[in-house]
């Protein structure tokens, strides 16, 4: 098959990646899109950088198997944990830190930026990194927030959902007293939640999807390579998950429009 029309892998520890997968939809409508959500050992967040690592090789070769021209780790944590290293930094795949770091960096005006993620992405402390070597003046003011991963899995994003915008409160306060202009949501699932975080800081503060921000650099890079589809219908979308596919189709659907896309559950390491 021609190179250009194998389809464009993304993956992530569960539907955060479905974020990515929304935004290349719509600015790629004519890619074909293979999605892996390890559903079953989400979240990968508060887990320790050595079994990250060994999960997304087993995502990277799942997805290397199929057969994808590019691959999006659109998962923060995977990102975050592997910056040090470059991987997912290049002309075949991204991951969403660099992306997000760079649009952040490029739209604060103030200089202040808040970093929320994952506590694995935060303590890899790669968010900070990048932002300083962009711009060493840049203050950047991270925290962690490890129930938005459940509150989003669990449905529990609708503004005025109270326990949500409690726990959010409790996270977002802190940022909106430093003085933050632009926040990156280094979890792809947190952009679901961006209603009750947008009430919380205010229109004054710029939130960047991270999913969304490595799905505009894909195109970027496919587009500088010469690999954009040339298919005139529309894209297909495979979705693979870990857990039960009737699940994943249940919960896939608060992140995007699934059209007739199925899921199909699939075991990683074999
Ligand atoms: N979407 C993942 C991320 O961006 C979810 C976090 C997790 O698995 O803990 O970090």
């Amino acid at each position: 098959m021609d190179k250009k029309e194998l389809p464009i892998g993304v993956f992530d520890s569960g539907m955060g990646g479905l974020t990515a997968v929304k935004e290349l939809r719509d600015i790629l409508p004519h890619e074909d899109i293979v999605y892996l959500g390890d559903t079953a050992r989400v979240p990968y967040g508060s887990k320790s950088r050595e079994t990250i690592l060994s999960y997304a090789a087993e995502d990277l070769a799942f997805l290397k198997k199929v057969g994808v021209k590019f691959t999006i780790a659109a998962c923060g944590t995977v990102s975050s944990v592997m910056a040090r290293d470059n991987i997912f930094e290049d002309e075949r795949s991204c991951g969403v830190i660099r992306p997000s770091v760079k649009t952040a960096a490029e739209v604060s005006k103030n200089k202040k930026i808040g970093v929320i993620a994952t506590p694995a992405s935060i303590s890899s402390g790669n968010y900070e990194r990048l932002l300083k070597e962009l711009s060493p003046d840049i203050e950047v003011y991270s925290k962690p927030c490890p129930m938005f991963v459940p509150l989003v899995e669990n449905g529990y994003v609708e503004r005025g959902c109270i326990p949500a915008v409690e726990i959010a409160k409790e996270y977002l306060l802190p940022l909106k007293q430093a003085g933050i202009d632009t926040l990156i949501l280094g979890c792809t699932h947190y952009p679901l939640l961006s209603g009750i975080i947008s009430d919380i800081l205010g229109d004054g503060v710029r939130l960047i999807s991270s999913g969304a921000e490595a799905a505009r650099h894909a195109q970027r890079l496919l587009g500088e390579k010469g690999l954009l589809s040339t298919k005139s219908g529309p894209g297909t979308l495979k979705l693979y998950c870990t857990d039960s596919a009737d699940l994943f189709m249940e919960n896939a659907t608060h992140f995007i429009d699934l059209g007739g896309a199925r899921a199909e559950r699939v075991s990683l390491g074999e």
